[in-house]
């Protein structure tokens, strides 16, 4: 079991007098550290599937281990304090504080208050939001990317080992939304937390997620990275889901880590000429401006770490011969 942190063995949910079944015969196996993001249309299990790994629902047949362990036999109230989760809707407790939203579970497992007081600070900083001026605000005084944020410090409150987000963005606005994306990256790179992230987003998925979770029906319809997803669809029902994106919003979505060749020694004279995280679609630019047939990748630290090659882009299928060609 080793590397990974959540096991998911042929897990199946029937609610009752449902007809069909919320979750079909599910099997996954989640890595320590992950980012991986579930999407799926509106009804399609993805809810029912966080909340059988948080036990909030007990699954009709299959078996979850988590660090190894069958959750079954675990005690629930301390399993799921190992566990940050945020829901759907913001769910923050409207007659508490800031503060006191945040240290719910800590309080629970009776840390000292000098040590919670120093946490929740530090989470509400890491989540931008000053410490002095929202501490004692209540959640109706909070806008919703506010009220987000501090649903996501309260999940991270105790330190748990791996954060399920059911749609956590849903209801912001395209650009407080993007920022809160670019901050949850930076905090899983700082924190190497696992994150199993719900949305029905196609590009919060792609962007987010180094793997993606497509499910549809109860069913997972393929388990890949966004790379393959876009270009090497397993089935029709995926084809179908990404077959509205362009070529150009493909390249969009995706990073110029996805292709980019790594190299160990670099050149003294290396110039970088391309960020990791930069969406290929720019890179793609850049290569039709310039006579440069390759460039040097630099990461988040100013280090090169890698090259990307004019040639790359022609081993994406749909680049092939040199045509762009269209999924229909
Ligand atoms: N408590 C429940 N009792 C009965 N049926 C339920 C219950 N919760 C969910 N379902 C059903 O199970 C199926 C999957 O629901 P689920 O909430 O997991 O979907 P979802 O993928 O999260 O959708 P959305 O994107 O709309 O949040 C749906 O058909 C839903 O009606
Ligand atoms: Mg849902």
């Amino acid at each position: 079991m080793g590397q990974n942190i959540i096991e998911i063995r042929r897990i199946t949910k029937k609610f009752a007098n449902a007809r069909q079944y919320a979750v079909d015969d599910v099997s996954l196996n989640i890595p320590k550290g992950a980012f991986i993001t579930i999407m799926g249309s509106s009804g399609s299990g993805k809810t029912t599937l966080l909340k059988m790994v948080n036990r909030i629902y007990e699954p009709t047949r299959g078996e979850i281990f988590f660090e190894g362990q069958n959750i079954a036999g675990l005690k629930v109230e301390e399993y799921r304090k190992k566990i940050g989760y945020v829901i759907q809707q913001i769910g923050l407790f409207p007659h508490m504080q800031v503060f006191e939203n945040i240290s719910v579970v800590p309080k629970s497992l009776k840390w000292d208050k000098s040590r919670i007081e120093e946490r929740v600070n530090y989470l509400l900083e890491l989540v931008r939001l000053q410490p002095h001026i929202y501490r004692n605000r209540y959640p109706s005084q909070l806008s919703g990317g506010q009220q987000q944020r501090v649903g996501l410090a309260r999940a991270m409150a105790a330190e748990p080992s791996i954060m399920l987000m059911d749609e956590p963005f849903g209801a912001i606005d395209l650009i407080t939304r993007q920022s809160l994306q670019e901050e949850l990256l930076e905090i899983h790179k700082k924190l190497e937390k696992t994150i199993l992230f719900v949305t029905h987003d196609i590009h919060e998925a792609f962007k987010l997620g180094e793997q993606v979770i497509i499910m549809h029906e109860g069913k997972v319809q393929q388990f890949d990275t966004p790379y393959n997803i876009l270009f090497r669809p397993a089935n029709d029902y995926v084809k179908k889901l990404i077959a509205t994106e362009s070529i150009f919003e493909k390249l969009r979505v995706l990073r110029v880590g996805s292709i980019m060749t790594p190299i160990q020694s670099v050149p003294q004279n290396a110039v970088p000429g391309a960020r990791e995280d930069e969406p290929l679609s720019s890179v793609f630019g850049k290569f039709i401006e310039s006579e440069n047939r390759s460039l040097y990748v630099e990461n988040s630290d100013g280090r090169i770490v890698g090259q990307i090659y004019w040639d790359s882009f022609q081993s994406i299928p749909t680049f092939k011969n040199g045509k762009i060609e269209y999924y229909v």
